[in-house]
């Protein structure tokens, strides 16, 4: 991995530190240019003759994005985020009073509100994995929880937003797969930073977003279905035009693709900024981003847990580019204020992002850091230099 030109490949990176990646993470070059010179063209020609003019690389962009998580074209939708996406997917799912939705305590903040809006709205009942003492998922657990209550659904984040954890997915999805339940999994902190192959995972759904670590604009995501559920019929509640072809008065046909989970209209621009950044990510390769990724973090871990008073909130044996921490005697205040001053892009993770997370550490609040691989081990010990002083 050419770091060097990877940074050149960001504008005016300059002085800063930025380790927002889990947040919004910075757009190489490329990406910028590519929505730029796209929206021109529309300025110029109108966006229906310029869709038609561009057709091949829009095509492409379920080339790029099926190569990131070793899946094929046709199982990709575009989405206008991981929510979207999410929404879709658990809206094709048809549930009555009483079925049984499988999640974990960890689950993104916008999964659960959804989870509990179904249970209002149709009596579906939540049940979440029991957690180990190192933070890990209980397996054991989980496959009591499938024999006793036949899920209707299986809910898991790949990539809490408040932990370094990495969920043991395989697992879940191994016994979703025996037992042909549908398996629906959040990536939206794991795509771009690990090597995501859903053909290991054996998921039927997988949600994720283009602003974090895949680098793309915000605005954009995309949804996995698995032919499974594509040969099922399985579809959105609401389809449009985009998804299915109205056949006869009272009849219509949905697309064979995934292409059934989008909508018609879409901003291109922005879905060729996101097929650049999946792109990029592909040439350099998730593996190497993966492995430059964990050598940082445990530069980055060991420094923290070297300094007094810093406690790191990881949970989990298999740790990743997510940081919490804090620091004793330091308020909120304090801690950002230095951070800001140093010039260091941060995020503070709030405890109505993860409820049950939070209760459990006895914190409302933590300092989020998430390097990604444009960061330098220097950077790392600027980083860890600024919180000492702190
Ligand atoms: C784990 C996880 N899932 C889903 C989301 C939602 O992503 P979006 O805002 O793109 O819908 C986030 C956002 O932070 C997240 O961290």
């Amino acid at each position: 991995m050419d770091i060097e030109q990877i940074r050149k490949d960001i504008t005016d990176y300059g002085e800063k530190v930025f380790l927002d990646s889990a947040g919004s993470s910075l757009m190489p070059k490329s990406v910028v240019r590519t929505i730029n010179h796209y929206l021109l063209e529309e300025e110029k020609f109108g966006g229906y003759a310029v869709a038609e003019l561009r057709a091949k690389e829009i095509a492409d962009f379920y080339n790029q994005v099926a190569l990131l998580i070793g899946a094929k074209p046709q199982n990709i939708a575009f989405t206008h985020d991981a929510t979207d996406a999410y929404t879709k997917a658990l809206l094709s799912i048809s549930f009555n009073n009483n079925d049984v939705i499988i999640t974990t305590d960890d689950d993104y903040t916008s999964n659960q509100i959804q989870f509990i809006s179904l249970q209002k709205r149709f009596g579906i009942k939540i049940f979440r994995i029991k957690t180990l003492e190192n933070g890990e998922l209980d397996i054991t657990d989980f496959q009591k929880l499938v024999d006793n209550h036949n899920p209707k659904l299986v809910a898991v984040t790949h990539v809490p937003t408040n932990s370094g954890l990495i969920q043991n997915v395989e697992a879940i999805g191994e016994i979703c797969h025996n037992q042909q339940i549908t398996f629906l999994l959040d990536a939206c902190q794991s795509i771009g930073q690990l090597d995501v192959n859903v053909n290991k995972i054996k998921c039927d759904f997988l949600s994720a977003t283009g602003r974090k670590f895949l680098r793309g604009p915000r605005g954009t995501g995309f949804l996995y279905v698995s032919d499974r559920l594509l040969k099922k019929g399985c579809s959105p509640l609401m389809v449009d035009g985009g998804g299915a072809i109205w056949k006869r008065k009272d009849h219509f046909e949905l697309l064979e693709t995934a292409k059934r989970f989008q909508t018609w209209e879409a901003p291109y621009a922005l879905l060729l900024g996101l097929r650049e950044a999946a792109t990029y990510a592909n040439k350099i390769g998730l593996k190497n981003i993966q492995a430059y990724n964990q050598k940082l973090m445990l530069q980055l871990r060991e420094n923290l847990n070297g300094i007094q008073g810093v406690k790191l909130y990881d949970k989990g044996l298999n740790n990743c580019n997510i940081l919490t921490f804090r620091k004793d005697h330091k308020s909120l205040k304090e801690i950002t204020e230095k951070l800001t001053q140093s010039n260091v892009f941060y995020t503070v993770s709030k405890k109505e992002w993860g409820v049950i997370d939070f209760e459990k550490k006895g914190i409302d609040w933590a300092i989020r850091l998430s390097p990604h691989y444009f960061n330098t081990k220097e950077e790392v010990h600027t980083i860890s230099k600024i919180i000492d002083g702190i």
